[in-house]
């Protein structure tokens, strides 16, 4: 068994073109918007204020730099394996031939968790955005349709009904979700530039100072931690999503150039875009007043500019609504490589001939992401999503220098410079970056992989399709 666990995948492997091969639609610049198109959202709309208010201070341009380059030292590791091991389960596919089954298996379960959090936690932001703007025109919804039970209502009907709306899109096809994805990245740019444009002409550098009120690092006597690092590990969660653009290796017209430059290219625009904006939104406003819900909305209001305040929420609402596309998407693939691989029920592997999409994927994941998002309040969930990402990107920079070591010969179109040093550099800061995070949220990452290791030893090691190729 021992030897079971620890068996590699060959890279590349051929699957019957008929039944279980994706549709290879997706261009380069489709591939760079998937990735801005998952990237910016509720880090940057929402999560910047809070870090800003309760843990950095103005120094949040520190917590964006430094998740920053974590990220940009794990994207080019990313990029490597993208080009060169291929197939749509993104770091599950480079893990399963860089360290064997068993820890594939792990870091697809993690991703599982990454993305499907990810969503119902986005959906649930989404949902308290078209709340706040149907608010203004004089319709709000019933408290009990837009709460979870917990929370004293009975459902957060609009975060379970837009999930279902995107299972329908997805569902259809995936360049017509690639379409819908491009028009609201565009929406959502037009948003950020409108933010940025008032934003520059109403500096107040007095509100930089004091600009690190709550030093470096500590913990909180109710075990929360606040400090610039801990700020980088919760806005980490802005960057998120830049990884999806490998889910779409298989649907690629040219993975082996595209991807690098997918990924590369939409990391590097958005930690611009999010230096910027953090750096304004701490300068246009002091970073007491900006622990709300809506914090670039709410600073433009604070300084007049309501008519800007209401158009920026709507396109929030359509910035979230790709962040939610883009992951669900990954999330789909993901399952369908572990369910291709025989770590997952077979049942899900099949794709619809008509529409090219594994539709009964796409079907499963949104009703439990519906549910989840519709009847559980997802506040600290994001930190979640934070630890179980972080632990894949750590596992994908770790994989590059094994690969380096195990397969030198192999066809590498892009490489990531300066190795081993950048990939250690993207190790040591992502696992830092984890060490951050409170330890309620690994105690709940923790249950989470054991849950996974209970199904890989009692399902996905008897039917792995290595077994049957031995
Ligand atoms: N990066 C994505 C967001 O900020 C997940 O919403």
């Amino acid at each position: 068994m021992a030897l079971q666990i620890f068996r590699t995948k060959q890279v590349q492997p051929p699957y019957d073109e008929s039944e279980q091969s994706l549709n290879r639609c997706l261009s380069a610049w489709d591939l760079t918007f998937l990735g801005v198109g998952a990237i910016i959202g509720t880090g940057i709309f929402v999560l910047t204020g809070i870090a800003a208010a309760t843990q950095a201070g103005p120094a949040v341009v520190l917590s964006f730099v430094i998740a920053g380059l974590a990220c940009v030292f794990a994207a080019l590791s990313y990029a490597e394996l993208a080009a060169a091991v291929g197939g749509c389960g993104s770091a599950y596919g480079y893990t399963y031939a860089a360290f064997g089954e068993l820890f594939a298996f792990i870091i697809g379960w993690d991703l599982l968790l990454e993305y499907g959090i990810a969503v119902a936690a986005v959906a649930n932001g989404w949902a308290s955005y078209l709340n706040k703007a149907l608010t203004a025109i004089d319709i709000p919804l019933p408290e009990a349709l837009t709460k979870a039970p917990k929370l004293g209502g009975i459902i957060n009907l609009p975060a379970s009904l837009i999930i279902l709306i995107l299972m329908a899109l997805l569902i259809i096809g995936v360049k017509q979700s690639a379409k819908a994805n491009n028009a609201m990245v565009i929406v959502k740019l037009i948003t950020i530039s409108i933010f940025i444009g008032i934003a520059v002409f109403n500096v107040h550098p007095e509100n930089w100072h004091p600009f690190m009120p709550f030093g470096w690092f500590q913990t909180l006597p109710d075990g929360k931690t606040t400090g610039v690092l801990a700020g980088a590990s919760m806005v980490f969660f802005a960057y998120v999503g830049f990884d999806a653009v490998s889910t779409a290796a298989e649907e690629a017209k040219n993975p082996q150039k595209d991807l690098p430059f997918g990924i590369i290219t939409s990391l590097v625009f958005c930690t611009v875009v999010y230096i910027l904006v953090a750096g304004l939104l701490t300068s246009v406003v002091h970073y007491s007043q900006l622990n709300v819900e809506s914090p670039v909305a709410h600073a433009l209001s604070l300084i007049g500019f309501n008519w800007a305040s209401a158009l920026i929420s709507t396109g929030v609402i359509a910035g979230l609504t790709t962040v939610m596309l883009v992951l669900y998407y990954g999330l789909t693939r993901i399952v369908f490589a572990m369910s291709r691989d025989g770590l997952l029920s077979a049942f899900f592997s099949k794709i619809n001939l008509t529409t090219q999409t594994p539709v009964r994927i796409i079907v499963l994941c949104g009703i439990i992401m519906s549910l989840i998002a519709g009847l559980m309040p997802l506040g600290d969930l994001a930190e979640l999503v934070n630890i179980g990402t972080l632990a894949a990107f750590a596992f994908v920079c770790l994989g590059v220098i094994i690969l380096r070591i195990t397969q030198p010969e192999l066809h590498r179109p892009f490489r990531s410079p300066f190795s081993p040093l950048f990939p250690i550099l993207g190790m040591l800061s992502c696992g830092s970056l984890m060490l951050f995070l409170p330890a309620l949220t690994w105690l709940r990452f923790v249950i989470w992989l054991v849950i996974g290791l209970i199904v890989y030893f009692t399902y996905s090691m008897h039917n792995s399709k290595l077994n049957e190729n031995q």
